[in-house]
């Protein structure tokens, strides 16, 4: 399962990557909000500063909502650099964007996906990526992970090449979960990848293993 990170943070892309566990970066407009950066020119250098710490897909989102500023904001964006998916709304207009980019051999991530007919309509127009959100589900009382089960199924049952990025991951539980079905990719914020790290029993481990060491001399 590949590990993206979910944030524009440059300080926490760059911690992940130097983990050596990364493979990939996700943003969305409230991610590139959330570090300020304002103004075509800005969003238009941090998406090429990512892409100087990751050598791996980095999603930028376009903003435009109609098929031809969806083509407009994308092309820009994928010209940016070899790494660039263009990350588009699921929208019906979307979805024909989808299909431009696919023919054009340009990368894209299918965003919003809260359903398995909405991952379906996203594939067959040839994403490279749905983005299911997990969280998000959860937090209305609907189970995300049930999500990424049923995309699973749909998309081996036809031998779909689009990856399933599990997105709105919050917690270590989410990551495992997600693996156990057999998610492609998973998204989170750094947090929740260091939490994996963590179990109290290394911890205690550790301390008596350099006590013991230290007797020893
Ligand atoms: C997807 O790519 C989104 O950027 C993201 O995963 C949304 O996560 P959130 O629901 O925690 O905001």
């Amino acid at each position: 399962m590949k590990f993206f990170i979910d944030t524009a943070n440059l300080d926490e892309i760059k911690e992940a990557y130097d983990l050596g566990i990364l493979d990939g970066v996700t943003t969305n407009p409230s991610l590139m909000a959330k570090e300020n950066i304002k103004g075509q020119e800005n969003i238009i250098n941090h998406y090429k500063a990512i892409c100087e710490i990751v050598d791996g897909p980095i999603s930028a989102e376009v903003i435009a909502t109609d098929y031809e500023g969806m083509i407009r904001e994308g092309e820009i964006l994928a010209a940016l650099h070899p790494n660039i998916v263009v990350k588009i709304p699921l929208l019906k207009d979307g979805i024909k964007a989808i299909r431009y980019f696919s023919e054009k051999g340009i990368k894209t991530n299918c965003t919003l996906i809260f359903s398995a007919g909405q991952a379906l309509l996203a594939a067959k127009a040839g994403a490279t990526y749905v983005s299911p959100f997990v969280g998000r589900l959860d937090d209305i009382s609907m189970d995300g992970i049930d999500l990424i089960e049923q995309i699973r199924v749909i998309f081996d049952n036809y031998d779909l090449g689009t990856e399933i990025l599990a997105a709105s991951v919050r917690h270590p539980v989410h990551i495992l979960q997600c693996a156990e079905i057999g998610s492609d990719v998973v998204t989170c914020p750094l947090n929740a990848i260091l939490a994996l790290l963590k179990h109290p029993l290394t911890d205690i481990g550790l301390a008596k293993f350099l006590a013991d060491y230290q007797k020893s001399l």
